[in-house]
C-alpha cells in the first residue's frame, strides 16, 4: 500500500505541474514502500535523495511557471519551497545518520507537503493561471 495514490484531489489543472507532483508521488511511494519492506541503509538513503533531486528540479519549474503566468504570489511561495527544501534535509540527515531508517515523522512530512501544499499551495498559482487565461 502506498502512502498516498494519485487522485483527482491532486490535480491542479495545469498538466506539465501534475506530471511533475506525480514524479514526486512517485518517489515518495517509492520510499514508503521499501520502508513497508522492512528496508534500510544505503538504498534508502538514495531514495530519498532521488526525492530531493526531483523536487529542486519541480520548484525551479513551478517557480518558472509562476513567473511566466504573472502569479503576484510567486515570492512567499518561493519562501515556502525553501523552507519545505530546508526541512526535506533535516529529514534527510536524520534518516542517514539512523542508517538509511526512515521514520514515520518523515512520512508524515510528506503527507503534509502534497495535502497542504500541492492541494492547498499549488493550487492557488494554477487558479490564477486559469483566470488569466
Ligand atoms: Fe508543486
Ligand atoms: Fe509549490
Amino acid at each position: 500500500m502506498p502512502l498516498m495514490n494519485w487522485d483527482q484531489t491532486l490535480d491542479i489543472g495545469v498538466a506539465s505541474m501534475n506530471k511533475e507532483h506525480r514524479e514526486i508521488l512517485d518517489a515518495m511511494n517509492r520510499i514508503f514502500d521499501a520502508d513497508a519492506a522492512g528496508q534500510s541503509g544505503p538504498a534508502v538513503d538514495q531514495l530519498v535523495a532521488k526525492l530531493g533531486e526531483v523536487t529542486t528540479r519541480h520548484f525551479a519549474d513551478e517557480e518558472a511557471y509562476m513567473a511566466k503566468v504573472g502569479y503576484p504570489g510567486l515570492g512567499s511561495h518561493k519562501l515556502i519551497h525553501v523552507k519545505l527544501l530546508q526541512d526535506f534535509g533535516t529529514h534527510a540527515a536524520a534518516i542517514k545518520a539512523a542508517g538509511g531508517k526512515a521514520n514515520p515523522e518523515f512520512f508524515n512530512f510528506l503527507k503534509r507537503w502534497l495535502i497542504a501544499h500541492i492541494k492547498g499551495i499549488d493550487s492557488k498559482y494554477a487558479a490564477h493561471a486559469k483566470a488569466a487565461a
